[in-house]
């Protein structure tokens, strides 16, 4: 196990800048999520730790080594990718053990690890299979195996879930966050599905357009998130962002319609400024005063009722706890939670709360 400290990596493909100066420190036994939309740089970097990819920049070590020029089989670390990559002509057993067999391990070792982690996947009845024969979750295992035997310093996955369906996804998730409690190998795990980051990470980094928007707990991003990216990308929904102005008599937002919401807090802006009001949609629910908006479509998924609702020019979605039958077109008053609301600069997106 070790910790991994990358320090103003930057990554170009000719004049074309991929990543440009990111610095993620992780801690020994620490399992990092990566998240960011498509081609913010998020397996580059995956692959820089690898070694599969050269450093334009800056250092990456592990264990407090500089790896920047080591080649891939010398920096003790496994990883899994989104294609599982299996040799198809290999079974389960073979396709585990391939890496110890390169190193010339002793065969009493390479028995011993890969009972233990047939074992951990349950892949013990499987172990003589081909990779065809094999469901994709069983083949994500195989996928794990293989990273598993080498006891590596460092996990690095990149979307290992992707490929699966969506109930397969929650179970793996969970085996995932298992095995990780169990072996405490540090893990940087790149994903794009924000529920996936959530749950398994201890700390997750957002990326865009190659740099990171911020890192942060699960909750501190949820609670804290320093901009509107990150305000809307963590959480599913989405949280809503409302268009309107800053009133510093009575510390007030005003909307676009002339409506007024009371924020609870004293943001950092000034009278009459062009603001965004952050409010996530569990923290919005019908009330006798508030906005008055109309219903445009209603999700009933049992627990709960997702309403997508008309509001001046916008739209506002709100989950409700409770189950509604909402017709569309419907009117309906809705309030924010008090305590519950972010405010962002309208042009910069950046947060106006001071904490
Ligand atoms: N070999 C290459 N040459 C030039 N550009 C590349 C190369 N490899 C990747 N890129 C570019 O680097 C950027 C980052 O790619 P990367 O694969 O790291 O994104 P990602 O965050 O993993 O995206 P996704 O979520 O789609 O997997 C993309 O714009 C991509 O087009
Ligand atoms: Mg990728």
């Amino acid at each position: 196990m070790a910790e991994v400290n990358i320090s103003e990596a930057r990554k170009a493909y000719g004049a074309l800048n991929i990543l440009h100066g990111v610095n993620i420190d992780i801690r020994d036994g620490e399992f990092v999520v990566l998240v960011g939309p498509s081609g913010c740089g998020k397996s580059t970097l995956l692959r820089m730790v690898a070694g599969l990819e050269s450093i334009t920049g800056g250092t990456i070590s592990i264990g407090g080594k500089i790896v920047n020029n080591l080649p891939p089989k010398d920096r003790d670390i496994a990883m899994v990718f989104q294609s599982y990559a299996l040799y198809p002509h290999k079974t389960v057993a073979e396709n585990m053990v391939f890496a110890l067999r390169l190193q010339k391990q002793p065969a009493d070792l390479i028995k011993q690890r890969l009972q233990a982690a047939a074992e951990t996947l349950d892949l013990v009845p499987y172990l003589d299979r081909y990779p065809r024969q094999l469901s994709g979750g069983q083949r994500q295992r195989v996928a794990m195996g293989r990273a598993i035997v080498r006891s590596p310093q460092v996990f690095l996955f990149d979307e290992p879930l992707s490929n699966l369906d969506a109930k397969l996804r929650v179970q793996m998730r969970k085996e995932i966050k298992e095995l990780h409690q169990r072996l405490r190998t540090t893990t940087i795990y790149v994903t794009h599905d924000q529920v996936e980051a959530m749950t398994m990470a201890d700390k997750i980094v957002v990326m865009q357009g190659g740099k990171i928007e911020q890192t942060g707990t699960p909750l501190e991003l949820y609670d804290r998130p320093r901009n509107t990216f990150v305000a809307t990308f963590i959480g599913s929904p989405s949280m809503n962002l409302l268009k309107g102005h800053y009133k510093a008599d009575g510390a007030v937002f005003v909307t676009e319609t002339g409506d007024e919401i009371a924020l609870g807090f004293t943001p950092e802006a000034s009278d009459g400024q062009a603001v965004l009001l952050g409010v996530r949609p569990e923290h919005l629910s019908l009330a006798p005063s508030g906005l008055k908006t109309t219903v445009n479509v209603t999700e009933p998924t049992g627990h709960e009722t997702m309403v997508f609702l008309r509001y001046g020019s916008g739209e506002l979605v709100a989950v409700l706890s409770e189950r509604h039958d909402f017709e569309p077109g419907q009117a309906v008053t809705i309030a924010a939670r008090p305590g519950k609301l972010h405010l962002f600069d309208a042009e910069s997106g950046k947060t106006l709360r001071r904490d």
